[in-house]
């Protein structure tokens, strides 16, 4: 009889002995929902609106991170460089651009490039050497470059995002960004290069003065008159410090921007990135009536930039103290690399600008 109970029995022991281990651990698990219950609701209650509200008065939390700032979610005064950059510097940069091209158009078509006033006499003169023109392309195309990369940043958002499939330009800004980011070192170092190579021939003197008072012979009643000039005229000696002085601010603070590992603060951030932009701007806008002189402006230039040699009517005319200075000078030091590598009868070799 007693065989015939052990098994029940066993099964009812084991279903007790079961809940009774079951039970406080179901009761914990319980307890522990309910908690979790009523934490989610807490946080959901916090994430909403007034979660929110409280992140976006810059209210500090806590982190194990040491960096200046990381316990604010939200930086309140971001507010103002987002403002300034957005509604301010962004739509001013597009106005200064789209001026700047206007007016060379206008220029272009109102004035019209300057040509030469005498005939060519096919006598050639030296004037950029090699260095000189790999100096000046390899700058010229790391300058477009990031200019080109940097609106897309600037402006893609609105002239390409809104028309493009995502991934394209989700892809497009990626490279854009990363493009900046890398060549921006490369500017400052030929920068510095550029800087080295030809601060001494764009030293401001009184033939600079006269030539900006007859306005480079380049307009109105000026037009033709051929003010003098030294190797660079007043212009370009002008061009040339801008380039050094904004392209020291622009590259400053992109390198600022690029390695964010020097404590620099959300400010910091803010402030270099609107330094940055504007500089980025005057240099654009600059290089806009440059480009527009070297590539339809001014008869005979691109050829001294592209072969290394001029027109000795060009030299006359447009920089006559620097033609005296190397007409009679054919064996003075003139430019290596250029001179050996296009032996050309018609040559004449003069001093090599410093
Ligand atoms: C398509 C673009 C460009 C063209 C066609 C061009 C053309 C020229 C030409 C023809 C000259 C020689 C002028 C002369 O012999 O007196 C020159 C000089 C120069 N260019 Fe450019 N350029 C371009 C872009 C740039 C850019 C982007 C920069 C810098 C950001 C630059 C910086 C300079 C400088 C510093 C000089 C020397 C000016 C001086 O001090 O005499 N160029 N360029």
């Amino acid at each position: 009889m007693l065989s015939v109970l052990r098994a029940p029995i066993f099964a009812w022991l084991s279903l007790l002995m079961a809940l009774w281990i079951i039970a406080p651990i179901n009761a914990a698990f319980a307890e522990e929902s309910k908690a979790d219950k009523q934490v989610a609701a807490e946080v959901t209650q916090l994430a909403g609106a007034d979660y929110w509200r409280e992140v976006k008065s810059g209210v500090e939390g806590t982190t194990t991170s040491q960096w200046p700032e990381h316990n604010v979610l939200i930086s309140v005064p971001g507010e103002t460089w987002f403002i300034l950059k957005e509604k301010w510097m962004s739509p001013a940069a597009a106005v200064a651009i789209f001026g700047s091209i206007s007016m060379v158009v206008l220029m272009y078509w109102i004035v019209g490039p300057l040509k030469l006033s005498g005939e060519r006499t096919g006598k050639k003169i030296m004037r950029w050497s090699r260095m000189d023109r790999a100096l000046h392309w390899s700058m010229a195309f790391t300058f477009l470059t990031l200019a080109f990369s940097g609106l897309m940043l600037v402006y893609g958002k609105h002239f390409m995002k809104p028309y493009v499939p995502t991934e394209l330009w989700g892809w497009t800004v990626y490279i854009a960004k990363q493009y900046h980011n890398y060549m921006g070192p490369l500017f400052f170092v030929l920068l510095i290069l550029v800087l080295l190579k030809w601060w001494r021939k764009s030293i401001f003197n009184k033939t600079d003065v006269q030539w900006f008072m007859k306005l480079g012979g380049m307009v109105g009643k000026h037009k033709g008159t051929h003010p003098s000039a030294d190797f660079s005229n007043g212009g370009e000696k002008a061009l040339f410090w801008l380039l050094i002085v904004f392209g020291a601010i622009a590259a400053a603070s992109g390198l600022i921007l690029d390695f964010p590992i020097f404590g620099q603060t959300r400010r910091d951030m803010e402030l270099s990135n609107l330094i940055h932009m504007f500089s980025a701007l005057i240099l654009i806008c600059g290089f806009v009536f440059h480009i527009y002189i070297g590539l339809f402006g001014m008869e005979g230039a691109l050829e001294g930039m592209v072969t290394g040699k001029v027109d000795e009517t060009w030299a006359k005319e447009h920089h006559d103290k620097w033609y005296n200075e190397v007409k009679d000078n054919p064996d003075a030091a003139g430019s290596p690399e250029a001179n050996k590598s296009q032996p050309d009868p018609s040559l004449t070799r003069h001093k090599e600008p410093s």
